[in-house]
C-alpha cells in the first residue's frame, strides 16, 4: 500500500504544489492524505482543498507549544499519516510532534545546510556573499534545520542577484528536489549512519 503523507504548511504552499504535482504524475510514491496549516488564510490550504485533499486548520494561538504539537500529531494520526513533510511550516517543533514520526519527517530548507539554518536563509546567504547556495531536504531531528541530509541542489549566486532573484532560483531547486527526495525515501531502502543518509541495501 502506498504511504500516507501529511503536509504541514503555514503559507504560500508552492512546495506543497510541487508534491501534489508529483503525486498526480505518479512520481511521489505516496498519497497526500491531509494538509494541515496553523494559519487559516494560508493559500496552500485553499490549494490543497482545490486539489481534493483534506485541508485542516489548527490554530496555534493561545496554546502552549506542546498542546498544539500534540493536537497536530493526533490529527495526522487520525488521517493514517505515516510520513510528514514540512513545507514552509513556520513553527519550532517540540518532541510531542517529532517523536511520533521519528525518522519519518522531512523538511525542505532554502540553503545548503549546515550553512544558514533558521529564518531568511536566502537573505543570510546573499548578505554573507557566498557564490553558491541552494536547497536541502533533510530528516527532522530535535534541532533547528539540523537533521541528516537526504538531498541537496546547488545554485549559483550571481553578481546581479538581489535577495528576491536568488530566492526564486533556490525555490525552483526546492521544487525539483523535494518530490524527488520524498519519492526516494518512500520507495527505496535507506539507513542513517551517523549523520549520513545512505540509500540501498547493505551488501
Ligand atoms: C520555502 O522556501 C521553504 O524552503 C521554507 O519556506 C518556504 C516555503 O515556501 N521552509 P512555500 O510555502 O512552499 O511556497
Amino acid at each position: 500500500m502506498r504511504s500516507r503523507i501529511g503536509v504541514l504548511i503555514s503559507g504560500r504552499g508552492s512546495n506543497l504544489q510541487a508534491l501534489l504535482d508529483a503525486q498526480s504524475a505518479g512520481a511521489l510514491g505516496g498519497e497526500i492524505a491531509v494538509v494541515l496549516s496553523n494559519v487559516e488564510s494560508a493559500p496552500g490550504l485553499a490549494l490543497a482543498r482545490g486539489r481534493g485533499v483534506v485541508g485542516v486548520f489548527n490554530d496555534h494561538r493561545g496554546k502552549p507549544r506542546e498542546q498544539f504539537d500534540r493536537e497536530t500529531a493526533s490529527i495526522l494520526k487520525e488521517h493514517g499519516v505515516e510520513w510528514v513533510c514540512l513545507a514552509g511550516f513556520m513553527r519550532l517543533l517540540s518532541a510531542e510532534l517529532i517523536t511520533p514520526f521519528a525518522g519519518r519527517m522531512v523538511n525542505v530548507h532554502p540553503s545548503l545546510l549546515p550553512a544558514f539554518p533558521g529564518k531568511d536563509a536566502q537573505r543570510q546567504a546573499w548578505e554573507h556573499g557566498v557564490k553558491v547556495s541552494g536547497a536541502t531536504v533533510h530528516l527532522v531531528d530535535a534541532g533547528l534545520d539540523s537533521g541528516p541530509i537526504v538531498m541537496q541542489e546547488a545554485v549559483p549566486v550571481l553578481d546581479a542577484d538581489d535577495v528576491e532573484t536568488l530566492a526564486a532560483r533556490i525555490l525552483a531547486a526546492e521544487h525539483r528536489i523535494y518530490p524527488t527526495a520524498v519519492a526516494r525515501l518512500l520507495q527505496e531502502p535507506f539507513r542513517v549512519e551517523g549523520r549520513r543518509v545512505v540509500f540501498g541495501t547493505v551488501q
